[in-house]
C-alpha cells in the first residue's frame, strides 16, 4: 500500500509565530505543507498572499501544496510556479477551460489539482481525469477552517477512487475540510491519498504528536 500522506494547513498556523509553525512541520512527519489563498470573490474570505508564501517558502523544506480559492485562476499559474508551488490546484468551477488550465499548470512545472466542492459530483471530471495529478475533494464548504465535516463526503471518494480505477489514471485523492482522527481511517478506506488537516493539528496541545498520530492512523 502507498504511504499516504499529511498535509498541514497553514491557515490555521499562529501568522505571528509563522516561521516557528513552519519549523514545527519541518521537523514532523508531516508530508506536504497546504496553501490556502483566498481571493474574497471565489470565497467568502480573504487569507494571506504572495509575500506570505514567499516567506513560507524560505523556511518550508516540504512539498507546497497551494489550494487556490480564487477566481480566473489562470492569471496567477505562473506567478505561483515562481513562487516555488509544487502543486497547484484550482476549482473546477471557477475554470470554464479546465483542461487548458491544467495543462498551463503542468507546462510551469508543477503537479496540476483540482479542487470539488461539496456539491459538485465527481463524475464532471470523467473526461479529464488522466490529465490530473491530484483530486481535493471539499469536505466543507470552502473558505474558513475550523468547520465541521460533511459525511456525504466518504461516498464521493468511494466515487473518485472508481473512476480513476476505471480511467486507469494514477490521480491522488485528498480531502479538505474538517478532517481529524475521527475520520481519518474512514478516509482512507474510501480510497484517500492525503489528509489535510488546519486546525485538528495547529490547535492541539502537541502538534507534532498529533501529526504523527494522524499518520499512524491513516497508515494503520
Ligand atoms: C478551507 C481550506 C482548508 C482549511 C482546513 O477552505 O481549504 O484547507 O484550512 O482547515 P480545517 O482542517 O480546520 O477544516
Ligand atoms: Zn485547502
Amino acid at each position: 500500500m502507498d504511504q499516504k500522506l499529511i498535509a498541514p494547513s497553514v491557515l490555521a498556523a499562529d501568522f505571528a509565530n509563522l516561521q516557528r509553525d513552519i519549523e514545527m512541520v519541518n521537523q514532523s512527519e508531516a508530508d506536504w505543507f497546504h496553501i490556502d489563498i483566498m481571493d474574497g470573490v471565489f470565497v467568502p474570505n480573504i487569507s494571506f498572499g504572495m509575500p506570505v508564501l514567499e516567506a513560507i517558502k524560505r523556511h518550508a523544506q516540504k512539498t507546497i501544496d497551494v489550494h487556490l480559492m480564487i477566481v480566473d485562476p489562470d492569471r496567477y499559474i505562473k506567478t505561483f510556479a515562481a513562487l516555488g508551488a509544487n502543486n497547484l490546484t484550482v476549482h473546477y468551477e471557477a475554470c470554464t477551460h479546465l483542461h487548458r488550465t491544467l495543462q498551463a499548470i503542468k507546462a510551469e512545472g508543477m503537479k496540476a489539482g483540482v479542487a470539488l466542492n461539496p456539491h459538485t459530483n465527481v463524475a464532471l471530471l470523467e473526461d479529464v481525469i488522466n490529465d490530473i495529478d491530484l483530486v481535493c475533494v471539499m469536505s466543507v464548504n470552502p473558505g474558513f477552517g475550523g468547520q465541521s465535516f460533511i459525511e456525504n463526503t466518504y461516498k464521493k471518494v468511494s466515487q473518485l477512487k472508481e473512476l480513476i480505477l476505471k480511467n486507469n489514471a494514477r490521480t491522488l485523492i485528498e480531502i479538505d475540510g474538517g478532517v481529524s482522527s475521527k475520520n481519518a481511517r474512514q478516509l482512507v478506506d474510501a480510497g484517500a491519498d492525503v489528509l489535510v488537516a488546519g486546525s485538528f493539528v495547529f490547535k492541539s496541545d502537541a502538534p507534532q504528536q498529533t501529526i504523527r498520530d494522524l499518520s499512524a492512523l491513516a497508515n494503520s
